[in-house]
């Protein structure tokens, strides 16, 4: 607890917006990534998926595909070795069915119906090309339509639960205005930069792999499952990630079959997808129909949010998008219930993406929340504050930190928000456009996982810091040295850090926004355990400043160390070290939240979004052209890395609103626009007067350094602040994402 109430002051790293440490190598095209790596004797492999949705695969032409030059192995059910973990099972609680060439059936479009594998990339695409599959074809479904689905009974990792506090049908009865809207979200992919990509390399029962991973130990731990090995003999490396957005936190089938080739051939393979082989086998966020109902009563407090989300998941695994419990934290109701429902399709198991749940289900909720002020006479804003949730909604738990109604202010202040006209349509621009303005709530959870670090002082003075943590692009390497410079009082030039590893001790899951926390907080104890440990050194040593002040807490800086408060006694870390014959000293740490702590409070980062759209009247094309975003999510270590983490949030939010679908052909099942060039994402013409306020937050419940997350809130109100902007402007209420020009006409 001591820890816990130091924030303000500390240290002299944490608070600078330091560039990126990876960012010269990225843009000078050093940075090595999985599929970079050619070790000797390799053999690549090319990923053939399903082209049908559901049914079996008749024919194959293996005998075309071996006879090419340089093919070495054509891999289908027929020849695939066994493994020795169940395929249909899982590893773990964080991980999900995989598709392993099984049997000669198919469940998707994209699933993997054979893997070639040849001397060169060219010889085993054309083998791949000339397999020719031939299918018996059964109907499929591959998009939710109006089906009901079923209910979720929540349990294991994919399934959510929902929530129900208050009574609900009183709540409803005593609204004397509501309504009842229906929302839907579209299946969207992930599409990170860097495709899904291994580099396999056996040694004996050794397991080597270049392999993003956004989970390094959790994916040593499911491939030794799969291959019958201890976790242990499983190493990936993972010096860069070209983004992951969750879809990058799971083995995945084609990755397996690609090592699985690898033991078969006693060779090291590589296997990287294409872009439309992205879509299907690794994970997508599922579609969603969701409906709200909002009731009020005179005074606009709302009587009920009822909020059920159905979403698309396969048949044979479990991924619900929990849309639903976005509804949970956020405004104050006197009934309040939130329940899911799923519909199983022909289609891969979605997964976690970009702010799961909270990212498609903040944008029915914000915007039915609009949708409810109109009714009330309201402005969006003045409504939202009317029913701002002191406490968590239904459980009462006061919150660790909540600097939301900041948020509100600060933002609406910097946009102008007060002179928004309530009517929609009266704004137009000096050239005519209808002009709209539009808000929305964020909210994200500050999940941590579990991590360790270690923290050696070195006899000369420096340190090296360790943990296995990983950098998707978010620059978490850079807020994690910063972290680890500060714990140990030194400048960052002196502190070696080193991570992107599994063998380095485990830094948790980079996922649920919590990375920083997570492994921040690992490094953090780390560093204070050496410190503590030095401090046990010089105050037993008769020849130290500090010698008789063993049971004084012990502060660094500029690498000396202190007496706590009392800065007349400090002494250089290399003489204490010296004076002990020029050892190393290693401190340990884990990351932690006090279970009292995390039981007491609700945890979450928060923010307001508000947003400008501009529409032609004529031909009501959309453009977004200002977006102010005020969050509050605890300490800001690196405030450079956070706007950006924030703004790529807020572009996510700008993607789904307008741009990103994929659609499915339904005679084939396949999506029909399985590229970048059909499945459309902002570019930087549709990103303009992009603005990023962060509000300060101390957070002394959260983990000792009062850190909660910044990857993922981003999207969230952003989407119903654009949603709400286009109602404003044109007086239209779209309730399908994305807003196409057709929902406006
Ligand atoms: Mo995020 S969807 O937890 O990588």
């Amino acid at each position: 607890m001591s820890d816990t109430m130091t924030p303000q002051r500390y240290g002299s790293n944490a608070g600078q917006p330091l560039t990126r440490r990876d960012g010269l190598a990225k843009v000078t095209g050093t940075a090595t990534f999985a599929a970079d790596n050619t070790p000797e004797g390799l053999l690549y492999a090319v990923y053939v998926p399903a082209a049908i949705a559901r049914g079996r695969v008749v024919h194959l032409n293996v005998e075309a595909a071996t006879a090419v030059a340089g093919v070495t192995h054509v891999m289908t059910p027929q020849n695939r070795p066994p493994l020795q973990g169940d395929p249909e099972a899982k590893p773990n609680g964080f991980s999900f069915i995989v598709d392993v060439l099984q049997n000669d059936g198919v469940r998707y479009a994209g699933q993997p119906i054979a893997l070639v594998v040849g001397e060169t990339l060219e010889a085993a695409t054309e083998g791949a090309r000339l397999l020719a599959p031939r299918y018996e074809v059964a109907d499929s479904e591959t998009t939710l339509a109006g089906q009901g689905g079923e209910a979720v009974e929540p349990g294991a990792f994919g399934r959510p639960g929902g929530a129900e506090h208050g009574d609900v049908p009183a709540g409803h009865a005593a609204a004397v205005s509501a309504i009842d809207v229906v929302y839907e979200t579209p299946a969207q992919y992930h599409n990170a930069m860097e495709t899904h990509a291994v580099v396999a390399a056996w040694d004996g029962d050794r397991l080597h792999l270049d392999l993003p991973s956004q989970a390094l130990s959790l994916s040593c731990a499911s491939y030794a499952y799969f291959f019958g090995i201890p976790a242990d003999n499983v190493t990936i490396r993972c010096p860069y990630i070209g983004g992951g957005f969750g879809s990058k936190a799971f083995p995945t089938g084609p990755q397996v079959l690609a090592i699985l080739a690898a033991r078969t051939a006693g060779r090291p393979v590589k296997l990287m997808l294409t872009r439309a082989q992205m879509f299907g086998p690794v994970g997508h966020r599922g579609a969603t129909r969701q409906r709200l109902r909002l009731g009020i009563d005179g005074g606009a407090a709302l009587t009920v949010l009822d909020h059920e989300g159905t979403a698309a998941t396969s048949r044979f695994d479990d991924f619900i998008e929990p849309a639903a419990n976005a509804s949970q934290g956020l405004y104050a109701a006197e009934a309040l219930r939130s329940a899911h429902r799923a519909v199983r399709l022909d289609v891969g198991t979605p997964g976690p993406m970009r702010a799961p749940g909270e990212a498609s289900g903040s944008a029915a909720l914000e915007c039915a929340m609009d949708e409810m002020a109109l009714l009330a006479g309201l402005d969006p804003l003045k409504f939202r504050l009317r029913n701002y949730a002191e406490v968590e909604p239904g459980t009462g738990k006061p919150y660790s930190s909540k600097a939301l109604r900041a948020c509100y202010a600060e933002g609406a202040k910097r946009f102008g928000w007060a002179d928004r006209p309530m009517e929609p349509g009266r704004m137009r621009d000096a050239r005519g456009l209808l002009t709209g303005w539009g808000m929305g709530t964020a909210l994200f959870g500050c999940p941590m996982f579990e991590a360790e670090a270690t923290a050696t002082l070195r006899a000369d003075g420096s340190a090296l810091v360790e943990t296995s943590a990983i950098d998707m692009g978010q620059g978490a390497w850079t807020a994690l040295a910063q972290i680890a410079a500060d714990s140990l009082g030194l400048p960052m030039d002196r502190v070696e850090f080193r991570a992107g590893h599994s063998s380095l001790p485990n830094a948790g899951i980079a996922g649920g926004s919590g990375h920083t926390a997570t492994a921040g907080g690992a490094l953090h104890a780390a560093g204070r355990d050496a410190i503590r440990k030095l401090g046990e050194i010089a105050a037993a040593d008769p020849d130290s400043p500090l010698h008789g002040s063993g049971n004084a807490d012990f502060t660094a800086r500029d690498g000396r160390l202190y007496v706590a408060g009392d800065d007349s006694r400090s002494e250089d870390f290399a003489a204490i070290l010296s004076r002990a014959g020029a050892v190393d000293l290693t401190g340990a740490g884990s990351a932690s939240r006090p279970a009292a702590d995390a039981e007491a409070h609700a945890m979450n980062s928060h923010g307001a979004v508000f947003a400008e759209v501009k529409v032609d009247p004529d031909l009501c094309q959309v453009r977004v052209t200002r977006l102010v975003g005020a969050f509050a999510a605890g300490r800001i270590i690196n405030p450079r890395l956070t706007e950006s983490q924030l703004m790529g949030g807020m572009i996510w939010g700008i993607s789904f609103a307008l741009h990103e679908e994929a659609k499915h052909d339904p005679r084939s099942g396949r999506i029909m626009n399985a590229d970048l060039a059909g499945y459309h994402v902002p570019v930087n013409a549709d990103v303009r007067g992009l603005e990023v306020l962060t509000i300060h937050e101390d957070d002394p419940y959260v983990n000792a350094l009062g850190i909660k997350g910044v990857g993922e809130i981003g999207v969230t109100g952003t989407v119903g602040a654009i949603a709400n902007a286009i109602w404003h402007a044109t007086g239209k209420r779209a309730r399908r994402f994305p807003i196409r020009i057709e929902d406006l006409l």
